[in-house]
C-alpha cells in the first residue's frame, strides 16, 4: 500500500511527514500513572510521521530528562516537550512561604464543602499523606527546573500549554528549538505571537483538558487573521480526516490532537479512563475547575456535577491540587476511580475503539487527503469562479 501524501508548511518547519501533532498530555486520574503522553506514545506518533510531544506537566526534572532520552532511543524523528507555565500558581508569585501542612492554606469552607460532597457520594474521607517539603508544589516558578532540562536537552520542539514562554525564548531559539504556544482566544494568540513563537496553537473549547470558551470553528480563522504571518495550528475537537481537512480549509497549517490519541494503545492512562471515553457521547463532557483550579474539560461524573452546583470557588492552581490529592486518596481507597479526573474532549463521542497510535494518525491523514484530493462526498460540487 502506498503512503498518503499530505504536506503543509508545518512539515517543512518541524521536519515531519504529516501535519499532525500529538498534544503533550500530562497526567490524569490524580497523576496515579504519570503523564498520558509518555515516551511510548510520543515515539509511536513521531515514527508514524507526525510529531509526538511529551506531556511534561507534573514530571520531576529528572523524570523529564529520562523520558526525553528514552524518546531519543526509540526514534530518530523530531519530537517535542509540552510544559505548563502558569503565571499564577498557589495564588502567588515565586518564593512564598509554605506552612508545614499545605492544607492550612485552603479555606475551611472549601475544604469542608468538598469533604461533604465526597462523603455524600458514599466515599469515606481520608487525607492523603502530607507531602514531604521536596515533593510539594511550589509557589510560582514550578516549571523553571523543567525548562532548564528542555534547554539542556536541546529538544527539537517546545510547546507551552499554559502561560507564555517569553522569558525562555532567547535560550530556546539559540538551540534551534521551534516554539509552539497554546491559546484559547485571540487576545492571547496576539500576546504569544508578539513574543516571537514559531506557531500559535489555537485551541477551541471542544478540547479535552484545560480549555477556554471559544469554539474551534470560530477561533481558528480569527486567530489566523490576528497573528499573521505567524502560522496557526488548530486544536480542539479534531479526531479524524474530516477534522484535519476542515482545519486546513480554515487556514491552519496543521492540527494538534489530544482526545483522538487518548484511546490509543500507547496512551498511558488507566483502562477505566479509556473505557469511559469510548462509552461517552458528545454530551458527556463538562468543563470544571474542580481538578486543577482552572477550567478543564472532563468526562463528567457525580463529583463534578456536585462541585458545579455547589457554588464553591476553585482555588489557584497548585492549591486546588492539594485539595484534590485528598479526593484522589479517598476515591482510590474506596475503589471509586470513576470520580477522578478524566480529561477528554467533546469529540470523545466519535471514538469507538482502542488502536495503535500509528493507525489513528494514518486514518486521519488518509481521510483528509481523500477529501482534499477532491474525492468529496458526491453531494458536494466545488469549482472556483472568476466573478
Ligand atoms: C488527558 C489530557 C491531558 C492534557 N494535558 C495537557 C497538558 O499537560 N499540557 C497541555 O498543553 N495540554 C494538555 N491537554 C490539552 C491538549 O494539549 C489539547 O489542546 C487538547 O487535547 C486538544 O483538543 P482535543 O482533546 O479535542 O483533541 C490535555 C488534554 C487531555 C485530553
Amino acid at each position: 500500500m502506498s503512503r498518503p501524501v499530505l504536506h503543509t508548511p508545518l512539515c517543512d518547519m518541524l521536519g515531519i511527514e504529516y501535519p499532525v501533532i500529538l498534544a503533550g498530555m500530562g497526567p490524569v486520574a490524580g497523576g496515579i500513572m504519570g503523564p498520558v503522553a509518555t515516551s511510548n506514545l510520543v515515539a509511536a506518533v513521531s515514527n508514524a510521521g507526525g510529531l509526538g510531544v511529551l506531556g511534561g506537566a507534573g514530571s520531576s526534572p529528572e523524570k523529564l530528562r529520562e523520558e526525553i532520552q528514552r524518546v531519543r532511543s526509540m526514534t530518530d524523528k523530531p519530537f517535542g516537550v509540552d510544559l505548563l507555565l502558569p503565571s499564577n500558581y498557589m495564588g502567588g508569585a515565586a518564593g512564598g512561604e509554605m506552612p508545614p501542612d499545605p492544607r492550612d492554606l485552603i479555606p475551611q469552607e472549601t475544604y469542608a464543602g468538598v469533604r461533604k460532597m465526597v462523603e455524600d457520594l458514599g466515599v469515606e474521607w481520608q487525607q492523603a499523606p502530607t507531602p514531604a517539603p521536596a515533593q510539594r508544589p511550589r509557589t510560582g516558578g514550578m516549571s523553571d527546573a523543567q525548562m532548564e532540562v528542555v534547554i539542556e536537552e536541546q529538544v527539537p520542539v517546545f510547546a507551552s500549554g499554559l502561560g507564555s514562554p517569553a522569558q525562555w525564548m532567547d535560550r530556546l531559539k539559540a538551540n534551534g528549538t521551534k516554539i509552539l504556544s497554546l491559546v484559547g482566544n485571540v487576545k492571547n494568540a496576539k500576546r504569544v505571537a508578539d513574543t516571537g513563537v514559531d506557531v500559535v496553537v489555537a485551541q477551541g473549547t471542544e478540547a479535552g483538558g484545560h480549555t477556554g470558551r471559544i469554539a474551534t470553528m470560530a477561533l481558528v480563522p480569527q486567530a489566523i487573521d490576528a497573528v499573521a504571518p505567524t502560522p496557526v495550528v488548530a486544536a480542539g475537537g479534531i479526531a479524524d480526516g474530516r477534522g484535519l481537512a476542515a482545519s486546513l480549509a480554515l487556514g491552519a497549517i496543521g492540527v494538534w490532537c489530544g482526545t483522538a490519541f487518548l484511546v490509543s494503545d500507547e496512551a498511558n492512562q488507566p483502562g477505566l479512563q479509556k473505557e469511559r471515553i469510548l462509552a461517552a457521547t458528545d454530551e458527556d463532557t463538562r468543563v470544571t475547575r474542580l481538578y486543577s483550579g482552572k477550567t478543564m474539560r472532563n468526562i463528567t461524573n457525580p463529583l463534578v456535577e456536585a462541585w458545579e452546583s455547589s457554588g464553591l470557588q476553585a482555588l489557584p492552581m497548585g492549591l486546588q491540587g492539594i485539595l484534590v490529592a485528598d479526593i484522589v486518596h479517598s476515591a482510590r481507597k474506596a475503589g471509586r476511580e470513576e470520580l477522578l479526573m478524566n480529561a477528554a474532549g467533546q469529540v470523545s463521542g466519535l471514538l469507538t475503539e482502542t488502536r495503535p497510535a500509528a493507525d489513528i494518525l494514518h486514518d486521519m491523514v488518509n481521510g483528509a487527503a481523500d477529501i482534499l484530493g477532491r474525492r468529496l462526498p458526491a453531494t458536494v460540487k466545488a469549482v472556483p469562479g472568476d466573478a
